[in-house]
This record gives structure tokens, C-alpha cells and sequence, in this order.
């Protein structure tokens, strides 16, 4: 097998990387990096291997220079004669922000950047798979507090949060137009939050929001709503083993399901349990998010609901002495909330019956043993960009 994997520097594609390099079965991986010289790639893909103190292998990861923003990029894989003997191709790239002013990158990478990556796959004379990696999340914002199936999505009509989740489906449409059923596999991760071993997260992203809710600790969101949240080293395992897997599907969810869903009040336990110095968490109604911006702006009426939280409000007088800095990090945490609010768990029954493997240790649990990181996290860079 030899494959050709994109976003190998990220979260989820530095996982499936470091998986991938130990299976015998795998003759080539080649990683497109974007970097403007091989040595550069060739560090950037040490950086993936040493984070865990892997071994990387030289003759087998391969890096090939190339930006999905390239109008060439198309032509240049072409060219690439290596590059014709590729069966299988992962593209775990995108554009993850949630942050509406990079609407357009978003835009560029995931739909833009994908179709020229297609375009060269469709020509590829051996090719067998198209593992894309999508996110459950494209299944939108309209449904609500239950458990969804694979099949409710793609939904053209389905209405999005944020442009990223939308691009993604729009993504899953491409692939179909663009090559044959059975070349296509779509993997849909849930909600990729840290690692469930103790070991350095591979990426602070996610990790972030719940950093940042740990400090500001009265929290505009339904602590009960279902979170269906999983940790990286469990996807990689997964989309791995799906991928040599007999499978009956082309669309699987890759998600914690009934059995490994947590909450916000569960994941605060195991905040308060080791951050036990601060103000217990306390959960308001997701409306009040506006007052809380008002107060951070000095604009918040005196008869305000809010003002019935004035320990938290003190509390945060004190740690955030500038409240810019507040209003920043609840800007950044928006989406996120919205997204909590949801209560979306994702079925898993697909990948529990074709691909062996247990269900995952619920987040609450596993992410115990990622709490000194957390600690450690600048949760104001995160909020830049969130
Ligand atoms: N994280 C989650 O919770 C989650 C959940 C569900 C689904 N997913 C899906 O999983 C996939 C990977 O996400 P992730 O969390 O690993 O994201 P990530 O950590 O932000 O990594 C993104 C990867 O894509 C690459 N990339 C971005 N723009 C590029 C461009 N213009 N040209 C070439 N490469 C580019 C990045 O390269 P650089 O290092 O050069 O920036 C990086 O390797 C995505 O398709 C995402 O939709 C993620």
C-alpha cells in the first residue's frame, strides 16, 4: 500500500502518521507539507515523530512539498512520477477555525483546496480509497439533544454554526461527484479533545476551551447537554483500523456514541478535583452570554441577572484586572458553548461492528491525566484564534 496523506503536521494527521509508519503493510507514505524547502518538511516531520519519541522512518515517510492555496497544486502532483504508484489517500487537511474572519480561507482550504486534490486522485491510475476525514458535525444545528446516524448526513439544507462546518459537508458532496462509491471512505470524527495517555496532547486545540472554562468558572451553558468528545490517539486508532477493516459502509462515524458521551457538569468534576484552590463551577443559562459581554464592556444594566452572580463577577475582577481580556477569551469561547449547547452524541454502532475496538473511556475520565498540561495552557493566544 502506499499513501498519500495530507495535513500529517496537524492534530488528527500527525496521530494517523505516526500510526500509519508502523503498519508493515505500508509500503510509501508521502505527507504534503507546506514548506518551502524538502529539509524544512523533512524537520517538520520529525517534529510529528519526536513529539512521543517515535521512530521515523526516512525510507518510508516521504514529504511532498505543496499547499492546498496552490493554484499549480493539481499539476505539480501530476508531475510527481513517485507519486503515480499512490492506492490510497488520506486528506485530514482543512482549515479548522471557528473564527468567522477566516470565513474565506476556511473556504479556499476545505473546499477549494480539496478539489484540486481530487482532481489529481481521479486521474491516479491504481487508486482504491479516498479516506477523507470529515467531522459529525456537518450534521448542523438544527437538530438537537439526541443521538444522529451516519445517514443523516450529507443535508444540503442543514443549517451550520460556523462556516468551517459547512465547508465540510459541502466536502463530503465533492468526493461523490468527483469519484467512483466504492473508492470513497468518509470518516467523521466527533468532538478530538487531548490524548488518553499520559503523555504530551499532540495539540492544545479543544484542550483550549475547557482551559478556558476552568478559569472563568461561571459557565453560559446547559451543563447537562450530552458532549460526544473523543481523544486523539483513539481516532487515529480507529480510522487506522477502518481503513484495513472489512467494511459494509463508506460513512462512519468516528465518535465516543451512547456508551463514552460526557457532560460539562461531569468534565467540571474532574476540573474541580484537581484545580481545587478555585471557585467552585457554576452553570447559567447560555442567554446570559450577552450581559456578561455588557459587563465586560461596563455597559450591563443595574437590574441585570447577572449581578445575582457577584462573587464570579469579583472573581473575575481580580484575575482579568483588564476586562479586554475577558471579553476576548469569551469571544473566542462562543462557538464553543454554541456547539455544547447542541447535546449532539454520534452513534458509533458502524465502527463498534466492522473495525475491532472497545468504546472510548468517557473524556471526563480519560482527560485526567492531561490536567498539568491544561494548567500550562496560555489561554489567551488560544482565544486569538480560536
Ligand atoms: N480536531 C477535531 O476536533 C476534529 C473533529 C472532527 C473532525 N476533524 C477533522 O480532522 C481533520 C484534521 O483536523 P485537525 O484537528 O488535525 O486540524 P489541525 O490540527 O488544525 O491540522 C490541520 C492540518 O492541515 C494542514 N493544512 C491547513 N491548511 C493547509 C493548506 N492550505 N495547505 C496544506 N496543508 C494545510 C495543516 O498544516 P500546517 O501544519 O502547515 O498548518 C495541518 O497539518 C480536519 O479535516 C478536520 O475537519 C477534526
Amino acid at each position: 500500500m502506499n499513501i498519500f496523506l495530507t495535513g500529517a503536521t496537524g492534530l488528527v494527521g500527525g496521530e494517523l502518521l505516526v500510526t500509519l509508519s508502523r503498519r508493515s503493510e505500508i509500503n510509501k507514505i508521502y505527507c504534503l507539507i507546506r514548506s518551502k524547502t524538502k529539509e524544512e518538511a523533512t524537520v517538520r516531520l520529525q517534529n510529528v515523530f519526536d513529539l512521543h519519541e517515535d521512530y521515523f522512518d526516512k525510507s518510508k515517510v516521504v514529504p511532498v512539498l505543496g499547499n492546498l492555496f496552490d493554484d499549480d497544486l493539481t499539476e505539480s502532483l501530476s508531475k510527481d512520477a513517485y507519486l503515480s504508484e499512490v492506492d490510497v489517500i488520506i486528506h485530514s487537511a482543512a482549515n479548522t477555525s471557528f473564527s468567522r474572519f477566516n470565513d474565506d480561507a476556511v473556504e479556499k482550504a476545505n473546499i477549494g483546496g480539496l478539489t484540486k486534490i481530487l482532481l489529481w486522485a481521479k486521474a491516479l491510475p491504481h487508486l482504491k480509497t479516498f479516506l477523507y476525514i470529515g467531522t459529525a458535525t456537518i450534521v448542523g444545528k438544527d437538530v438537537k439533544d439526541r443521538v444522529i446516524h451516519e445517514d443523516e448526513s450529507p443535508n444540503i439544507d442543514a443549517t451550520h454554526l460556523v462556516k468551517y462546518t459547512y465547508t465540510k459537508m459541502k466536502g463530503e458532496l465533492l468526493i461523490r461527484e468527483h469519484l467512483q462509491k466504492e473508492q470513497i471512505l468518509i470518516a467523521r470524527p466527533s468532538i478530538i479533545m487531548g490524548d488518553s495517555r499520559p503523555i504530551i496532547p499532540r495539540s492544545p486545540v479543544i484542550l483550549w476551551a475547557m482551559a478556558t472554562i476552568n478559569h472563568l468558572r461561571l459557565i453560559p451553558v446547559n451543563e447537562h447537554a450530552q458532549l460526544d468528545i473523543i481523544p486523539v490517539n483513539y481516532a487515529a486508532e480507529a480510522i487506522v483500523k477502518l481503513l484495513f477493516a472489512k467494511r459494509k459502509y463508506s460513512v462512519y462515524h468516528i465518535s465516543s456514541g451512547e456508551a463514552g458521551a460526557t457532560t460539562a457538569l461531569k468534565l467540571s468534576k474532574t476540573l474541580e478535583a484537581y484545580f481545587d484552590e478555585m471557585p467552585p463551577f457554576n452553570f447559567i443559562d447560555k442567554s446570559l452570554l450577552n450581559q456578561v459581554k455588557h459587563w465586560t464592556k461596563g455597559k450591563l444594566q443595574p437590574d441585570s441577572e447577572l449581578y445575582t452572580y457577584r462573587e464570579y463577577l469579583d472573581y473575575w475582577k481580580e484575575s482579568f484586572p483588564d476586562k479586554s481580556k475577558l471579553r476576548i477569551l469569551f469571544s473566542g469561547l462562543d462557538p464553543y458553548l454554541d456547539f455544547m449547547e447542541l447535546g449532539h452524541v454520534f452513534d458509533n454502532t458502524r465502527l463498534l461492528e466492522d473495525v475491532h475496538i472497545a468504546n472510548s473511556v468517557p473524556a471526563d475520565i480519560y482527560i485526567a491525566s492531561s490536567m498539568s498540561f491544561v494548567e500550562k495552557l496560555d489561554i489567551l493566544e488560544g482565544a486569538i484564534d480560536p
